[in-house]
């Protein structure tokens, strides 16, 4: 039997949830960073669920959640620096690109046939909950449509997968509000696959020096999940604007904004980039109104969570296909 109500936070609720994840059906749950939408990562008729829900390409594989280190350390190859990071970054928003274990009960679907794993811990409470709950790994994307925005309210997912999940956890709006950092471990050098939650500042704090992984496109799946043209809105986006242009709708940043444009929202007046990531998505669709003729962004600085920022506009901006 299904079961579409969005439920509150109530332990009631998770236990639930858990249930449905085991039976092999698809819940979305709250995380720090955005909402995800899981499956049992070691089913692969629930992985495959998940890619047909999205629309999501085969070829980009999907994060492993778990509730802590020692759950994540069957399924991966974790050398000393690795648990180092672990350590001080779990629970949190980054993700760790790890060599696969022999034996690791993850579908092979989930991780594209990679032999390597993406594997996160959330720090959200209700994601942990449910994480232990359920006692295996879990698999989750952000709970949008391939190459949309990704949801930071329970409303958004179910707006956008309502008809296909069985449940959605609803623990209010995420607190980050962008996706993980993704972090690639398996090399001596560390690859940063993806800015996001965790500041580049704190992981080059941490490790030493980080490489950046090339733009990517579609020629190179090899390197998956990084096409530009990504986290979406309807309406085209015009990034670094310091002017109006007809009907646009502005996204400002900071005390003072450019004159004439049809609505304005603030990221953030104080110029606050942690409150900025926080709303981001959220005020990307509330723009996202056919009776504007685009969305305009005002500068954001390229530090701290501002790189992550900055990435997700630019995909928002790169030209569609
Ligand atoms: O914050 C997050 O990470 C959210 C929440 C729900 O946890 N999840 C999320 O998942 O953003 P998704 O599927 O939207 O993004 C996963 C990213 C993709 O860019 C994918 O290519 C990359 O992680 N990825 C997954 N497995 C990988 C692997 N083995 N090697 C390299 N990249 C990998
Ligand atoms: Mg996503």
């Amino acid at each position: 039997m299904r079961e579409r109500s969005t439920t509150a936070d109530t332990a009631e609720a998770i236990a639930c949830a858990a249930n449905l994840l085991r039976l092999g059906e698809l819940v979305a749950f709250p995380t720090e960073t955005v909402y995800g939408l899981g499956g049992d990562a070691a089913n692969d008729a629930a992985v495959a669920a998940i890619f047909e829900a999205k629309g999501r390409p085969r070829f980009n594989p999907l994060i492993v959640h778990l509730p802590g280190l020692p759950e994540a350390e069957p399924l991966s190859v974790f050398d000393q620096r690795a648990r180092e990071v672990a350590a001080r970054f779990w629970p949190g928003p980054l993700t760790l690109v790890l060599p696969r274990r022999p034996g690791c009960p993850v579908s092979l679907l989930a991780s594209a046939g990679l032999d390597t794993l993406a594997l996160r811990v959330p720090a959200h409470p209700i994601a942990q909950v449910l994480l232990r709950a359920i006692g295996r790994p879990v698999v989750a994307p952000s709970a949008n449509r391939s190459g949309r925005v990704s949801p930071t309210t329970a409303a958004h997912v179910t707006a956008e997968l309502g008809d296909r999940v069985a449940m959605v956890l609803d623990g209010g709006a995420c607190e980050v509000g962008l996706e993980s950092t993704v972090l690639d471990l398996t090399d001596t050098r560390p690859v940063l696959l993806r800015p996001g939650g965790v500041p580049f500042e704190a992981l080059e704090a941490a490790l030493g020096e980080i490489e950046l992984a090339p733009p990517n496109d579609d020629a190179t799946p090899h390197s998956p999940g990084r096409l530009p043209s990504h986290y979406a809105p309807g309406l085209p986006v015009r990034l670094d604007a310091t002017s109006a242009r007809p009907g646009e709708a502005l996204l400002a940043f900071g005390t003072t904004a450019p004159e004439g444009f049809a609505e304005i929202l603030w990221l953030s007046r104080a110029g606050e980039l942690r409150e900025a990531s926080a709303n981001l998505f959220a005020m990307l669709r509330q723009l996202d109104r056919p009776e504007f003729a685009g969305i305009a962004v005002m500068p954001i600085p390229e530090t701290g969570l501002g790189r992550a920022i900055n990435d997700r506009l630019r995909r928002a901006a790169a030209p569609r296909r």
